[in-house]
């Protein structure tokens, strides 16, 4: 049975990728992932703020004028924040010595600024790829939509005009245009897009009033937003798609490879059940193949994409019309 795939240029064992996250930020972490069967590595990301300070420091030290957003102060502890990047580096470097599978390394970025140029520090690193978490919350009311899709070409040309190792974009669905936002930074030059990323969601605290976050971690029923987008976009677009939320079994594993992913990547399934679920989700695959008599992934792929669907107006349906007009 051959799970290997192709993404961002690399063979992989199998199509299970662990996310960046809370575990992917210690050696012995990953470590253990790919002794569990992860395929790749996505690590924590490290924030653009956190690039930001190292610069910062220096340029002080330098006795050069402090240029770099004051919000920092707010958002970051500054004890921890100091060797943030050092660590993120060693970090690198300490888990390509230790694992034999490509380690992407992650930013968290929202502008273009002078950041950039510390991708050239993580490819000396040895990390394999970068991936671009980019998220800028529509909630500027002076921004058009128009505005906020140049500030992420801004972030991903600058990228690519520095980086030599592979860059993928991690994106979220707020666009007014979804379909051609993925379409267009296909065409940039990056070699993979992850749909989607999940984001803090807001509740509130009744007894504090205060903001607090709510359900952290997915569940499988969050698959159906990446699972639509995989199929619709799969065979549009110029470079891989990696699928990404609510994937907790062989089965959504499955799903997405039948949508047209390349890969998957894992994160909440891991903080519910540990890295062993990855071993589980591969046997799951294996005897779903056996039974279907598919040998490899690419006997399956994107047969349930939209373009090669027979009733690609499912993919499309999103109002309730008369289902579940009864009550359930
Ligand atoms: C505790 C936690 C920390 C995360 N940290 C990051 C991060 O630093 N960068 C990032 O791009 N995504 C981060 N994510 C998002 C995950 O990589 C993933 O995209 C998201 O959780 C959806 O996948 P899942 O349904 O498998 O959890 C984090 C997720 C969790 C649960």
């Amino acid at each position: 049975m051959d799970l290997r795939t192709n993404y961002l240029g690399f063979t992989l064992q199998n199509p299970i990728i662990v996310g960046s996250c809370g575990y992917t930020y210690s050696v012995k972490d990953v470590k253990s992932l790919v002794e569990n069967g992860a395929a790749a590595i996505v690590l924590k990301s490290i924030f653009e703020e956190e690039i930001l300070w190292e610069m910062e420091s220096n340029l002080a030290q330098m006795q050069r004028p402090m240029t770099i957003y004051p919000e920092i102060y707010d958002f970051f502890d500054l004890e921890t924040i100091e060797d943030s990047v050092t660590k993120y580096l060693n970090l690198i470097s300490e888990c390509k010595k230790e694992v034999d599978v490509p380690i992407i390394a992650s930013v968290n970025c929202i502008s273009s600024h002078e950041w950039v140029s510390f991708a050239r520090r993580i490819e000396e690193a040895g990390a394999d790829a970068l991936e671009l978490n980019i998220f800028i919350m529509p909630s500027d009311l002076n921004r058009t939509s128009q505005e906020n899709e140049k500030m992420y070409f801004e972030i991903i040309d600058s990228v690519l005009s520095v980086a030599k190792i592979p860059v993928a974009v991690k994106l979220s669905y707020y666009f007014t245009n979804l379909a051609s936002m993925i379409k267009q930074i296909s065409e940039r030059g990056v070699k993979g897009i992850v749909l989607f990323n999940r984001f803090f969601e807001p509740d509130f605290d009744l007894d504090t009033f205060t903001v607090v976050p709510t359900n952290v971690l997915s569940s499988p029923s969050d698959l159906g937003k990446s699972l639509r987008w995989i199929a619709i976009m799969s065979e549009r677009v110029n470079c891989d798609l990696c699928a990404s939320t609510g994937v907790h079994d062989g089965k959504a594993v499955i799903k997405q490879i039948l949508a047209g992913a390349k890969a998957v990547q894992i994160a909440s399934a891991i903080y519910r059940k540990g890295p062993k679920v990855i071993g589980e989700m591969l046997e799951e695959i294996k005897n779903w193949m056996n039974e279907k008599g598919f040998n490899s992934l690419d006997d399956f792929r994107g047969r349930m994409s939209q373009s090669r669907s027979l009733n690609p107006a499912a993919y499309e349906r999103a109002q309730f019309m008369h289902y579940f007009s009864e009550k359930f």
